[in-house]
């Protein structure tokens, strides 16, 4: 079967987030979801769900549980099961109701920067204390790698810290952290006695046929203080469906988590279970066509900043459709997100959101059909052109 990645289909129409924000003349290539239309199974779970005609409470899938723990052990090679999955409607609630869980007011919440920018917020959201540690950034020519700062790491944990919000694989940066990396970043909470929130949502988008490598798949010790955040969402582009889980298999943290979010937090809808049921159990083949789409793109885009951005630099990002460009070296007098947007009319994700190891940096939304991709990249080369930076 083939899929047609390069379809550009009208989304300003649908409401999407993404398409409307900015003005009509500004091409998108922002926040996180993909320009891709979802796969077949997945539409055909939807109308066939729409069709039933009622929607009265669910709450729980048992049968999703079975078919999440047997993805998990044949995709990821880890076992789980059923009952250590907690759904929740999506990961960024999570993720403020596990600083909730598992630390006291005035206790720390240690995050990687540059990071999605929830990690920012959600410890002190919650009256709890941010604590950051810079990624290393390691220059090879034009392309820009981050690697774990493991000094700077153990450095910023002190005796109030409670808990790594680890993301795995990174956004922006691109990297999917491999064993031994993993190996070290455990060891080192395991020392310290940390809480691991492993939020490992772009966890299908390893790029170059790497499999991905759950944190908590690494040893029992470890899978029993890790929290692991998993979801259909980014992979199959179904954010607005309100479906994601956690997988904890410690009793107390899970005990912990369902005690801060009973009431608060609501439970995926009936769509959502649809979706994900399909997502996870008939989408492998649209799934196996998109990851070379998504590859390809991203060597487009290194490439093409390579022929034709000088002075800039790029992640070659090995999982996800972000990548993350650094524009520090043309001395631009504002930060590139607002150049980018009055320029060139091109809305990319301003890298101060990111912490401030991002100032100066943008992120790059590759998920989109090539033809728009080449768009955005003409109009910024004319922009940096015209102002001759
Ligand atoms: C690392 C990470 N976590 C969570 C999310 C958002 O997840 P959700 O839509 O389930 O809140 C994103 C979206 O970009 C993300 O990159």
């Amino acid at each position: 079967m083939t899929f047609n990645f390069d379809e550009v289909i009208e989304r300003r129409s649908s409401g999407a987030m993404k398409w409307n924000l900015y003005d009509a003349d500004v091409l998108p290539l922002w926040v996180a979801d993909t320009d891709f239309r979802v796969p077949e199974p997945i539409l055909r779970a939807l109308h066939d769900r729409i069709d039933h005609g009622i929607f009265g409470y669910q709450f729980n899938d048992p049968a999703l549980r079975e078919v999440i723990t047997r993805r998990t052990a044949a995709r990821y090679n880890w076992t789980i099961t059923p009952d250590e999955i907690c759904f929740v409607p999506n990961l960024v609630a999570a993720l403020n109701f596990v600083c909730l869980a598992y630390a006291e007011p005035g206790d720390e919440v240690l995050v990687q920067t540059p990071v999605y920018p929830p990690f920012i917020a959600a410890p002190t959201n919650g009256g709890r204390i941010l604590k950051t540690a810079d990624l290393a950034l390691i220059h090879e020519g034009q392309t820009i790698r981050y690697e774990i700062d493991f000094d700077a790491f153990e450095n910023a944990i002190t005796p109030r810290t409670r808990m790594l919000i680890l993301c795995s694989p990174h956004n922006p940066i691109g990297r999917a952290w491999t064993r031994p990396e993993l190996e070290r970043i455990a060891e080192i909470c395991l020392r310290h006695n940390l809480v691991i929130i492993s939020d490992e949502i772009h966890c299908d988008l390893l790029l170059d046929g790497q499999q991905h490598i759950p944190i908590a798949s690494l040893s029992p010790e470890i899978a029993a203080r890790t929290v692991t955040m998993m979801s259909p969402s980014k992979t199959f582009n179904l954010p607005t469906l309100g479906f994601a889980f956690l997988a904890i298999s410690n009793e107390e943290l899970r005990k912990k988590f369902e005690k801060v979010t009973a009431w608060y937090l609501p439970h995926p809808g009936a769509i959502g279970f649809a979706a994900a049921h399909a997502a996870y159990t008939q989408c492998d083949d649209w799934l196996n066509a998109l990851l070379p789409y998504l590859a390809a793109n991203r060597d487009y885009l290194v490439q093409y900043v390579a022929e034709h951005l000088p002075n800039i630099n790029i992640t070659r990002p090995e999982a996800t459709y972000l990548a993350w460009l650094d524009f520090r070296a043309l001395g631009l007098d504002k930060s590139p997100f607002d150049y980018l947007l009055e320029k060139a009319r091109v809305a990319l994700n301003d890298g101060a959101a990111f912490g401030k190891a991002g100032e100066g940096f943008v992120r790059l939304n590759y998920g989109t059909p090539r033809a728009t991709l080449t768009e955005a990249l003409d109009r910024i080369r004319a922009a940096l052109q015209t102002a001759q930076v």
